[in-house]
């Protein structure tokens, strides 16, 4: 009994709630409230079949123990009962189709085809070790680490993957989908409010696995269409940015587009001034593009951006244009 609060704490610990933009326990669109419910009626059923046998056991522990002045015999068999085995073969079939006929119906409709869903917005994700690129083929625009998307509105996903197989989760708004090279994956998901959600690679890919992380920024409409429109504009570079700006075009341009839909071996950087995170993981700030610019291996191991070699000034020239990089 002592460690009744030492496992109840376990279980808080476990359920995540620390950080409720990551949990499946509190669900923040239409896809995870299905799935939350999916979870609970198995844990329900779960729950239901453990005091069942529970009961019974104890019952029968009580109920059959030796008594004083009992003799040391073996109490009376009972072999081949039909009506027993009958009991205990239907009541698991039922309880198991009250779980399967929900998570059938569910699956079906995240899966149903939706590349002719005209209500949709289509993003394409493809997982790369270790960030993530999100394409909108209707909009002509291409961005990475930070999806954008419209609230109250369904988003078809097409996930792939470049290299290995990684699987994108976003568990406020609903369960994980497997991201493999060389072919696409599809469902939905959808997003009742204006928040940011965490995301995460859920599937062991390589020695940065655990920080391939993301962000979901649902926004209204309005200011989805101004976000789309801001992609759109040509970032215009400041005077002061333009020894940078070539420094970048000599050295990383071959493999990071900057303009509204170019893609890369390396993320998409248009805009890249307004995101929260360098590298999908540290702060930021100048230090910490100094540190990824220069040696990109000691934040995430195993990365494919090479150490370039750049001078400490040109690396402060190139930060100066990325930091130009505004969505105006
Ligand atoms: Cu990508 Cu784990």
């Amino acid at each position: 009994w002592r460690f009744i609060p030492l496992f109840g704490l376990m279980m808080l610990l476990l359920t995540g709630c620390g950080d409720q933009t990551i949990s499946a326990l509190n669900p923040r669109g239409p896809v995870a409230r299905d799935q939350l419910f999916l979870m609970k009626l198995s844990f329900g059923i779960m729950l239901l079949v453990v005091v069942v046998v529970f009961v019974l056991y104890l019952y029968v522990l009580v109920r059959f123990r030796k008594k004083k002045g009992d003799k040391d015999i073996i109490p009376k068999q009972v072999e081949g009962s039909h009506t027993l085995e009958i009991i205990w073969t239907v009541i698991p079939i039922i309880l198991l189709l009250i779980l399967a006929v929900p998570t059938v119906q569910y699956t079906f409709k995240l899966l149903e085809d939706h590349r002719d869903n005209k209500e949709a917005l289509h993003v394409k994700v493809t997982a790369h070790a270790f960030w993530w690129q999100f394409e909108y083929p209707e909009l002509g625009i291409a961005t990475a680490q930070d999806l954008v998307i419209p609230t109250n509105k369904k988003i078809a996903f097409e996930l792939t993957a470049s290299d290995v197989k990684h699987s994108f989760w976003v568990p406020s708004l609903g369960g994980k989908m497997d991201t493999n090279p060389g072919n696409t994956n599809v469902y939905y998901l959808q997003a009742d409010e204006v928040d940011v959600f965490k995301g995460k690679c859920a599937e062991l890919c390589g020695a940065s696995h655990s920080l391939m992380d993301f962000k979901v920024k649902s926004m209204d409409q309005a200011d989805f269409d101004q976000w789309v429109a801001k992609m759109k504009t040509p970032a215009s570079v400041p005077a002061d940015a333009q020894k940078g700006e070539q420094i970048f075009k000599d050295n990383c341009l071959s493999c990071h587009a900057v303009n509204a839909q170019g893609l890369g071996a390396g993320p998409n950087l248009n805009g890249f001034a307004s995101r929260e995170l360098v590298a999908g993981i540290l702060p930021h700030n100048d230090e910490s593009l100094k540190q990824w610019i220069s040696d990109p291996q000691s934040v995430k191991p195993g990365n494919k951006m090479p150490q370039v070699g750049l001078k400490d000034d040109q690396i402060n020239d190139v930060i100066k244009y990325l930091n130009s990089l505004k969505l105006k």
